[in-house]
């Protein structure tokens, strides 16, 4: 049996239509288990019950500070090791992030996956073509950006969650591969042209200020999406590459699309 973990969350409930609609049997776990799905919160360890399952796809659980996301992600993998889990699927950041401000609790995670006596599989996901358009933010002119001219190879997650189950449906044929699933290259600039208006670059520093001018932000957040913005501004994340394509057998969605769509949907 599969599980894809974080169930109700938006990545994981994808991979789990796209196992669906393979025929291919598989359960969520996820903090607030709905019916027919297993109960699993990674900050209760000792409530975690991962026995019956062949195979988990570990989706990340990230939104918190590296010390909590790495202690959620070994709680986890320790309970895989122990109930016999053969293989670990997990969705990881793309090797081009590894600059950004959350890449070492994925590479941290990568580490513990290696050395956990089970199966592995590391899926390095680029970022979500709908995270880029969601983070232009309007005026009444057009759109905002700290991105600058720089592109990002952005992604959407549709395809990431049927890349998670390509992999998940055959683990044995990608076992100890490492995935680097990222899209094609987009500028705000493109997203701005697309939907008819102007885009304007605003300065790293100005950037940072309203984020942290921004009450309803955790703590890591300001220092996260500013190092995402620095690192699309000069050009560390728009390289492309062939895995994402080879393991959908079809070229990745157009992620301007999906970009202008979530830019789009924030237009007041
Ligand atoms: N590549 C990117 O651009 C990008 C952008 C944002 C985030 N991410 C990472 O990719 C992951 C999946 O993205 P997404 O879009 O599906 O995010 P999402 O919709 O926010 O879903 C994240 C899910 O993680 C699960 N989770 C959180 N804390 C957990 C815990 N303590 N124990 C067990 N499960 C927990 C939850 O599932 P349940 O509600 O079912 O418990 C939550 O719904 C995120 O968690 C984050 O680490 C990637």
């Amino acid at each position: 049996m599969i599980m894809v973990t974080g169930a109700n969350g938006q990545l994981a409930s994808l991979t789990l239509h796209e196992l669906a609609g393979r025929g291919v049997p598989a359960i969520g776990g996820s903090r607030t288990p709905e019916s027919g799905q297993r109960a699993l919160d990674f900050d209760r360890p000792h409530s975690l019950d991962l026995t019956g399952i062949a195979t988990l796809v570990l989706v990340s659980a990230g939104y918190a500070e590296d010390d909590r996301v790495i202690t959620r992600h070994r709680a986890v993998l320790d309970a895989a090791t122990r109930d016999g889990v053969g293989h670990v699927v997990y969705t990881s950041l793309t090797g081009a992030g590894d600059h950004l401000g959350f890449a070492l609790a994925h590479r941290g995670t990568e580490r513990m996956i290696e050395a956990g006596g089970f199966g592995w599989t590391i899926l390095r996901n680029g970022l979500y073509a709908e995270l880029f358009g969601a983070l232009l933010t309007w005026t009444p002119d057009g759109v905002e950006s700290a991105f600058g001219d720089g592109a990002l190879a952005a992604v959407a997650r549709a395809d990431l969650a049927a890349a998670a189950a390509v992999v998940a449906s055959d683990p044995a044929a990608h076992d100890g591969r490492i995935y680097d699933l990222v899209g094609a290259p987009v500028t705000a600039t493109d997203v701005a042209d697309r939907l008819g208006v102007t885009h304007r670059a605003v300065g790293l520093g100005e950037y940072r200020a309203r984020l942290l001018a921004d009450g309803a932000l955790l703590p890591f957040q300001p220092p996260m999406l500013t190092s995402i913005a620095s690192g699309v501004r000069h050009g560390f994340l728009g390289g492309t590459g062939p895995d994402l394509a080879r393991l959908l057998g079809r070229p990745p969605v157009d992620p301007l699309t999906v970009a202008a769509t979530a830019a789009a949907a924030t237009r007041p």
